[in-house]
């Protein structure tokens, strides 16, 4: 059976889709500006699932030399739970090492146990706290890293 998952580089034409999913997973989500201008930019990778043809996931990674950051990777809410976030991450990792990052950065809200978690089998590590990072609500930052160094 083939899958209903395939994952992809994001082009213009997704921002309006991505933007909206955005919305509803952030409290202070990026607009379709934000991410038309990332797509101009180098150094930065903008990936999305697709899942039975439409589109359900995206993922942001920037890197400058050997460091990166994976900056938002987000499910459209009714797809989750189904394997798109966990497989669209480890494309990241995957897209990271190959682009030559060696130390990946991410932050992540203090209470969303799941990603925490889901990281944590990655093989992230939390090397500090932001303190009030988050607004809407208010809240602390978790700073993980993970080394793929011989990854
Ligand atoms: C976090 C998020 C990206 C995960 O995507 P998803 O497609 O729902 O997650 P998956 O189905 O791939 O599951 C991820 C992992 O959690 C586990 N999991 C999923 N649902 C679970 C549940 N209800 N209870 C326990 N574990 C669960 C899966 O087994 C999987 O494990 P793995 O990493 O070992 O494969 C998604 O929930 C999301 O968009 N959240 C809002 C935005 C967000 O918080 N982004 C992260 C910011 S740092």
């Amino acid at each position: 059976m083939t899958s209903p998952l395939s994952l992809r580089a994001m082009t213009a034409s997704d921002v309006p889709e991505v933007a909206r999913i955005e919305t509803t997973a952030f409290s202070t989500p990026w607009s379709e500006a934000t991410f038309r201008s990332l797509l101009e930019r180098s150094g930065v990778e903008l990936w999305v699932a697709e899942w039975g043809g439409e589109l359900a996931a995206y993922a942001i990674l920037w890197r400058v030399r050997d460091e990166g950051e994976l900056a938002n990777i987000a499910v459209r809410g009714d797809l989750r739970g189904r394997g798109i976030g966990s497989r669209l991450l480890s494309r990241m990792l995957k897209v990271a090492e190959d682009s030559g990052v060696r130390s990946l950065y991410l932050e992540v809200r203090e209470s969303n146990e799941l990603a925490r978690e889901m990281y944590a089998r990655r093989g992230f590590q939390e090397i500090g706290v932001r303190k009030g990072y988050y607004e809407g609500p208010r809240e602390d930052a978790r700073v993980l890293k993970k080394s793929l160094e011989g990854a």
